[in-house]
């Protein structure tokens, strides 16, 4: 890092730690940690071992300014969150056409399990939901699973920062009891949607799901595609810039499954969550934010992010359609009024 860069950090260090926002997000962390409701995800043993209390906020600027509160070290699965980011890898390897001949951008306003393709041209609906999912994931390129699992690993390392492994347990309860997903696949191989690698992409696939992350984590996945896909604080870019905005249109109108049109409503932020408890949402040009809180509502996201990223949006006029005056002006919370931050 060149001596400006370590200035520039020092000095971004310096406002998360002085700035406002910083009380305005351990307030936020308060205001919500006593909320009891949703349940934790159980179709595996594994995932039912996660503490309901572990609670997790992480807000990460284009600039780079990390603010975090709560349990930001704590490690789940990626679980669905990995869907978007392996669309976008998808793309690189294929180019946009080819891709959507193999996997639509419709939501389906269905569970993410559902088993359900387009009736005229047998596509899976859109990369959120498993079958588009899994579609998607027969799509990276690889020799082998071990080559196409790396090149996954590497991109999430590109967004974050650091290397990501896999949770064994998790993969194997995934692998061991996926007939639902098994049976998707089987139904896209017979449509042509899927290669005939089948068990080698479905195996990619529950790998991608066991991928452990954090909250910060999450909050740097989103905020390097908020930043046009440069990680802001590495600086290293993650994903071609032309397919930022492919990635980012199919988070918010499929990427909160069958409560993605509400979500698009209330807190009208591109996101995406998972069953482990995590929700990654995009204000482009601005923040990424990373929740991580396991209690689950009906539709499968997390009760306490979802407060939390209403909150973040409300109080600071985040709705990427609000065209009123913010409450709250993110810029002067985070620069505390000196200034440093200029989007
Ligand atoms: O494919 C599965 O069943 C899971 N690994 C899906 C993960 C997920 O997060 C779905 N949604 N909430």
């Amino acid at each position: 890092m060149s001596n400006f860069g370590e200035l520039q950090s020092l000095a971004n260090s310096i406002t998360a730690v002085t700035s406002p926002f910083r009380n305005y997000l351990n307030d936020l962390y308060e205001k919500y940690r006593s909320l009891n409701e949703g349940a934790v995800a159980d179709y595996i043993p594994e995932l039912a071992l996660a503490k309901p209390e572990w609670f997790g906020v992480c807000v990460v600027t284009t600039e780079g300014q990390v603010f975090e509160v709560g349990d930001c070290d704590q490690l789940f699965t990626i679980q669905s969150i990995s869907k978007a980011f392996v669309f976008g890898l998808a793309l690189e390897d294929h180019g946009r056409d080819y891709v959507n001949s193999k996997v639509s951008v419709e939501p389906t306003g269905e569970a993410f399990n559902s088993i359900v393709l387009d009736e005229v041209t047998n596509r899976p609906y859109n990369p959120m939901v498993n079958a588009g999912a899994i579609a998607t994931a027969d799509l990276i390129k690889g020799k082998n699973g071990t080559e196409r699992l790396k090149r996954m690993l590497e991109m999430f390392k590109r967004y974050t920062g650091r290397d990501h492994d896999i949770n064994v347990p998790v993969f194997l309860s995934e692998k061991a009891t996926g007939y639902r997903n098994r049976a998707m696949a089987y139904l896209m191989l017979n449509f042509g949607m899927v290669s005939e690698k089948i068990d080698e992409t479905l195996d990619l696939y529950f790998q991608q799901c066991s991928i452990m992350v954090n909250a910060r984590d999450l909050a740097m996945l989103s905020a390097t595609l908020a930043n046009g896909g440069v990680n802001p604080v590495t600086k290293q870019r993650a994903i071609d810039e032309r397919y930022v905005q492919d990635v980012i249109s199919v988070m918010l109108t499929c990427g909160m499954y069958d409560a993605s049109g509400e979500w698009c409503y209330r807190v009208g932020l591109p996101a995406k969550s998972g069953v482990g408890g995590g929700i990654t949402a995009i204000a482009p040009g601005k923040v990424g934010i990373g929740t991580f809180s396991p209690p689950l509502d009906v539709k499968g996201n997390s009760v306490r992010g979802i407060k939390v990223c209403e909150d973040l949006s409300q109080d600071f006029g985040l709705h990427l359609f609000n065209v009123a005056k913010p409450e709250r002006n993110l810029q002067e919370w985070i620069a505390g009024g000196d200034g440093i931050n200029d989007w």
